[in-house]
């Protein structure tokens, strides 16, 4: 039975003493989340050690990215064993953002997968389609060459080890999320796609979420579909009440 994870991305937002504030507040809101709910909060880099002195050992941290090397003249760029010595066990992989403003490619998305699992840092591997593409019916094309290309390396017995979101990149920041049973249907092919790579029973242990425009009101309905395993937060993550809200319908469910 695969456990729900609500990550909260807070992107390139708020000052240290704002991240601070609201790390504290996120602690306060979920003292006592059950064992098959994990929270995960993903600050800017610059923020990490201040916001994992205000989490209890409830609440994971984690990045917005990682590179592949582990040391060396890579300026600018940020390991593994940097990402874990400041106590993150969770990093954002492959975000929209970052492949459409960075120009990241599957193939870097691949190498930072295998570096992450190399070091026992949990990767959020994001894949989804933009709204050309959504409209010109190539979504189940485009993922599936995304979530191919990112996981062929693996090795069998390390998938159950990665977390996949779907966020279709129309939804992000739009207000405007996928219907669920939209989101359901892309989350199956996922699936399934990592049958075609793995065994069905590692491509059943890994955990799918949905992500683009979660909040409160709708996290219900996704969490609900068979196949969602949780939610990526962006916009609502970065307001406690909303966050721990999100959070919280979960654990009504
Ligand atoms: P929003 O929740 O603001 O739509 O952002 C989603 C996202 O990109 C999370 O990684």
């Amino acid at each position: 039975m695969r456990s729900i994870l609500i990550a909260g991305n807070w992107k390139m937002n708020l000052t240290v003493e704002e991240a601070r504030r609201l790390a504290l507040d996120v602690r306060q809101g979920l003292t006592n989340l059950p064992e098959n709910i994990e929270v995960v909060v993903c600050p800017s880099f610059v923020h990490l050690s201040g916001v994992n002195f205000q989490l209890p050992s409830s609440i994971n941290l984690g990045a917005q990215d990682v590179f592949w090397k582990s040391n060396g003249a890579y300026t600018g760029e940020i390991s593994c064993e940097q990402l874990l010595d400041v106590g993150c066990s969770y990093v954002i992989v492959g975000h929209s953002e970052r492949r459409e403003y960075l120009k990241e490619t599957d193939v870097m998305v691949s190498s930072k997968v295998l570096a992450c699992l190399k070091h026992d840092l949990r990767p959020i591997v994001c894949v989804g389609e933009n709204k050309e593409e959504r409209e010109k019916k190539l979504t189940e094309s485009k993922v599936t060459q995304q979530v191919e290309l990112a996981f062929k390396d693996v090795k069998s017995g390390d998938i159950a080890k990665v977390d996949i979101a779907y966020e279709p990149i129309w939804a992000i920041g739009s207000g405007e999320a996928a219907e669920p049973s939209d989101a359901e249907a892309v989350v199956i092919l996922i699936r399934q796609v990592l049958k075609g790579l793995f065994s069905e029973k590692e491509a059943e242990q890994v955990r799918i979420l949905y992500g683009g425009s979660v909040n409160p009101q709708n996290i219900a309905s996704f969490v609900l579909e068979k196949d969602i395993d949780g939610a990526l937060v962006g916009g609502s993550s970065l307001k406690a009440n909303e966050f721990v809200g999100i959070v919280k319908q979960v654990m009504k469910i």
